[in-house]
């Protein structure tokens, strides 16, 4: 099975993923967590040109090809090896980042960024999609919580996260059976639950049985 996690910035997602990755360790699945951009030498240095704060010439067109290119990798490399060999493959991030960050908040054209998605994924695309729903002012406390050192896309102002949050809830409301809202300004372990919920409904397995296999 392949999972990805998306949302805005600190929505949440690698905690999420860290608490599944155990939960479902727990019942015996073998499970990899592929960080975008990022998962094989070659995406790795990708992701260090395109969050370096300095590169701040960076041009859109230059970005979702950058971005593409490493997800081109790490799904060759990566991602179908573990799939075909029985693992839960957890994505933080995938294809639906580039549509709505380089879509929605660049505002690349829709149809440019549909083909290019294609052809970088070659249909390697989720199973299941969890967007955790997050307010930009919520996104922003957090942020300031964390105190974080910020990376060259975190950076963005709050216009630019509107228009990603307008992008990810169109995808939602197109893919509904693949892409999941869930509310992600509940606590960490209310989100879990939800998570687990909708699991196992897309599973078809009762939840009953839930903790037991
Ligand atoms: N449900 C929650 N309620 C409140 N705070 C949370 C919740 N989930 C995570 N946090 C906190 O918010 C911050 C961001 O969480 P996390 O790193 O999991 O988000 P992220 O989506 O992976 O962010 P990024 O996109 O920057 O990688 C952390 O400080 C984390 O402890
Ligand atoms: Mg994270």
């Amino acid at each position: 099975m392949f999972i990805s996690f998306e949302g805005i910035d600190f929505c949440g997602k690698t905690t999420q993923i860290n608490l599944l990755k155990k939960y479902l360790e727990n019942i015996g699945r073998r499970v990899e967590i592929i960080r975008e951009p990022g998962g094989t030498a070659i995406s790795e240095k990708i992701r260090e040109i395109l969050l370096n704060k300095k590169h701040l010439e960076m041009c859109d067109e230059t970005e979702i090809f950058l971005f593409s290119a490493a997800r081109a990798q790490v799904v060759r490399e990566v991602i179908r090896p573990l799939i075909a060999r029985g693992c839960v493959v957890i994505a933080d991030r995938f294809h639906d980042s580039t549509t709505a960050y380089q879509g929605f908040g660049r505002g690349l054209s829709a149809d440019a960024v549909k083909k290019i998605n294609e052809f970088a994924t070659g249909g390697t695309i989720p199973d299941l999609t969890f967007y955790l729903r997050l307010s930009v002012e919520e996104s922003t406390k957090r942020k300031n919580v964390c105190k974080a050192d910020l990376d060259r896309i975190e950076k963005s102002d709050d216009v630019f996260y509107s228009n990603v949050i307008a992008g990810y809830e169109k995808i939602a409301l197109e893919f509904p059976n693949r892409i999941k809202g869930i509310d992600g300004e509940k606590s960490a372990i209310e989100v879990h639950n939800d998570i687990l919920s909708i699991l196992y409904e897309t599973m078809n397995i009762a939840s009953d049985r839930r903790g037991v296999i």
